[in-house]
């Protein structure tokens, strides 16, 4: 748990690369990326330690960047307990709440992560419950030691920091050598969930088709579009919980013309209404792995664990000068998820994430915004 992993890299160059990863932005949305890693806890409170920690949390990505996490202090406890929020539950594009969790799950794990970067010992549990018709999986980890906190690992945080979703091409025909993906495998297990790796080509167009129509399939879906527009803003959007169009690679106009199309029941502009499956289809075609995570079961808890593996993952990968794209629409069109178990061969478990890695053609990638949290 305190990252021993993103010690054991196979090249020595994390991306993207420290000079460009500097924050690209000074707007108060932005802000929490600004977090810097203290030396100790001793001139601090338990309340300012706890709110600190949970800022290195908030940089977790999450599906649509939702941010879906609701975090309550418990100070006579000395607990942290993390809970989905129901409100982001249930919407077009997370019926049984798979992404939420997942999101969830990355955020426990950079908490895990910053805990061990400090040398906190770090113990969390997971509970299932239903809330407003839904069973959820909440998180409480136990905060009683943190004060006793000093700096160890202050790379393990800077790469918490360094991560970004990547959204851009792929460099053609690069291997992955074969003890990052053994540690890749490690990372899931370790989590109580399974990794697919596939990197024949084979696999990967079709993948890479059906990826194609899956994004075709959802975004003639008004709910689904809605959704998605109050989401991808326009470039200078001051919002927090939000993706700008910039992270899609879009410049301003085209943030702002992607928006408005998606806003309103007209077509979308021809180039972009083809230019994101298109984007997609060669996201995998080109990737080094498809990396598929699979849970024992459908529930919460296993969403959960599969999102602390994505992360470790992630970070993983970027600690190793790799990208990575996450792509929802195959795990949450039911057809489609039927089709990648069949592709994998899969007959009992669940694919619960799908994510391409490779080397990434673009050296930098904006970041996102994030709303902090407030004790
Ligand atoms: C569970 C989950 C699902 C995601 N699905 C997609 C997706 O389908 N397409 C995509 O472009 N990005 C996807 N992402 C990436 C998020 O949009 C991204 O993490 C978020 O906007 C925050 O940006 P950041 O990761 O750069 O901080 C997903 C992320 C998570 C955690």
């Amino acid at each position: 748990m305190g990252g021993e992993f993103l010690q054991k890299r196979t090249v020595s160059r994390a991306w993207p690369s420290v000079e460009i990863h500097a924050i690209q932005y000074n707007s108060d949305n932005y802000s929490a990326w600004e977090i810097e890693p203290l030396k100790d806890f001793e001139e601090k409170t338990w309340r300012e330690t706890a709110k600190h920690l949970v800022g290195w949390a908030t940089l977790a990505p999450s599906a649509h960047n939702k941010q879906p996490w609701i975090v309550q202090l418990d100070e006579n406890e000395r607990h942290l307990l993390i809970q989905p929020d129901p409100g982001e539950i249930g919407a077009a594009s997370d019926k049984e709440g798979r992404q939420t969790h997942v999101g969830i799950g990355c955020f426990v794990a950079n908490l895990s992560l910053a805990m061990g970067s400090y040398d906190i010992p770090v113990t969390y549990k997971l509970i299932e419950s239903r809330n407003q018709k839904k069973d959820i999986a909440s998180v409480v980890f136990d905060l009683r030691d943190i004060q006793k906190g000093h700096l160890k690992n202050p790379q393990v945080l800077e790469y918490l920091r360094m991560r970004r979703a990547y959204r851009g091409p792929f460099v053609e025909g690069f291997d992955l050598p074969e003890p990052l993906l053994r540690q890749m495998e490690e990372i899931s297990e370790n989590e109580g969930v399974t990794l697919r790796i596939i990197r024949d080509q084979g696999r990967k167009n079709l993948l890479g088709k059906a990826q194609a129509l899956a994004d075709m399939a959802v975004l003639k879906i008004p709910a689904f579009r809605n959704e998605l527009a109050s989401h991808l803003v326009v470039n200078d959007s001051t919002q927090t919980k939000v993706m700008p169009g910039n992270t899609f690679g879009l410049n301003d106009q085209e943030a702002r013309e992607v928006h408005d199309a998606l806003s309103s029941s007209a077509q979308m502009p021809g180039h972009f209404a083809a230019g994101f499956p298109r984007s997609d289809q060669e996201g995998v075609i080109k990737s080094s792995a498809v990396l598929v995570i699979l849970a024992d079961e459908k529930k919460p808890q296993y969403f959960v664990r599969s999102g602390v593996a994505l992360e470790k993952l992630w970070l993983y990968a970027q600690a190793n000068g790799l990208g990575v794209r996450i792509m929802a629409g195959m795990i949450e069109s039911p057809l489609h998820n039927l089709g990648l178990k069949k592709i994998l061969g899969e007959k009992s478990k669940q694919p619960t994430v799908l994510a391409c890695v490779g080397l990434p053609e673009k050296d930098t990638w904006p970041k996102s915004p994030r709303e902090q949290i407030i004790f």
